[in-house]
């Protein structure tokens, strides 16, 4: 018997992970909600997806292989739910003012001796631009290292997504180098930069209070008066 085993079994449920609601503001103040997706909001995400479909499609998840059937979305509230049961991950819908306005998924939770996850995210095209997504990150970040203790965050982003390097850099996380041809999107095998925060490297502080801090710093930079001469 290994020394470890009952240890093992103490630790091997997640209680109290899922579901789970986070609430939060942007630096700027527009409120955020992270919650579970639910069967009604079928009709909103249908929507919101339709709309933003050449928004969402260069930087979307697709499958390598051809899938052989087609979910509803009840399969895919059902599918999140279950992941979600087992500890894998935090599928969180993000909200605005009562509406339905992205994702971001916490995945690929493992612990072991990983004690890691990734996240992925997405806003519709008429909510860019005002903060939502870094808030997002550091409230489910904070959530991830704060309540469930994990050590390492990850984000993997395409290169040429300018708007994803933007909300890494804004919550300072660490460039780790280009993964070549590491996911499969829009239809290929792309590159990507990987980018973490280990919860050491955060030194008893938040990753809310390194947006506040870095959003109040890009202010200052845009409100100095130009040097003279
Ligand atoms: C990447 C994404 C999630 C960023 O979310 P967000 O909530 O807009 O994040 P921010 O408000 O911090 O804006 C990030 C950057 O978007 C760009 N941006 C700002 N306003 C914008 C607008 N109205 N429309 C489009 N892009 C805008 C800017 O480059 C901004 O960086 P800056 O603040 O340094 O100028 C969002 O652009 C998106 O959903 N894109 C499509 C899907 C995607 O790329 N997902 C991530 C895959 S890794």
């Amino acid at each position: 018997m290994w020394p470890w085993s009952r240890r093992v079994d103490v630790v091997q449920s997640w209680p109290g992970e899922w579901p789970l609601r986070l609430t939060g503001r942007t630096p700027s103040g527009v409120a955020v909600i992270l919650r579970p997706l639910r069967l009604d909001d079928e009709a909103a995400y249908l929507a919101v997806r339709r709309d933003n479909v050449d928004w969402l499609g260069p930087w979307d998840a697709t499958a390598p292989r051809p899938t052989p059937t087609t979910r509803s979305f009840g399969d895919l509230v059902a599918h999140h739910e279950a992941e979600a049961a087992q500890g894998r991950s935090l599928p969180f819908v993000v909200e605005v003012d009562g509406e339905f306005v992205g994702q971001l998924n916490v995945s690929n939770i493992v612990r072991g001796s990983f004690w890691s996850c990734a996240m992925g995210y997405w806003v519709a095209r008429a909510w860019a631009g005002q903060g939502i997504t870094p808030t997002a990150v550091a409230m489910a970040g904070d959530h991830c290292f704060g309540v469930l203790g994990l050590h390492r965050i990850e984000i993997n982003i395409r290169p040429e997504n300018v708007a994803s390097l933007a909300v890494v850099r804004k919550l300072g996380l660490r460039d780790e180098g280009l993964r070549p041809r590491y996911l499969h999107i829009d239809g290929d095998w792309r590159d990507h930069r990987s980018f973490a925060v280990t919860a050491d490297e955060l030194g008893g502080s938040t990753l809310r209070e390194r947006l506040t801090q870095s959003s109040q710093q890009s202010l200052l930079r845009h409100t100095d008066p130009a040097p003279q001469g």
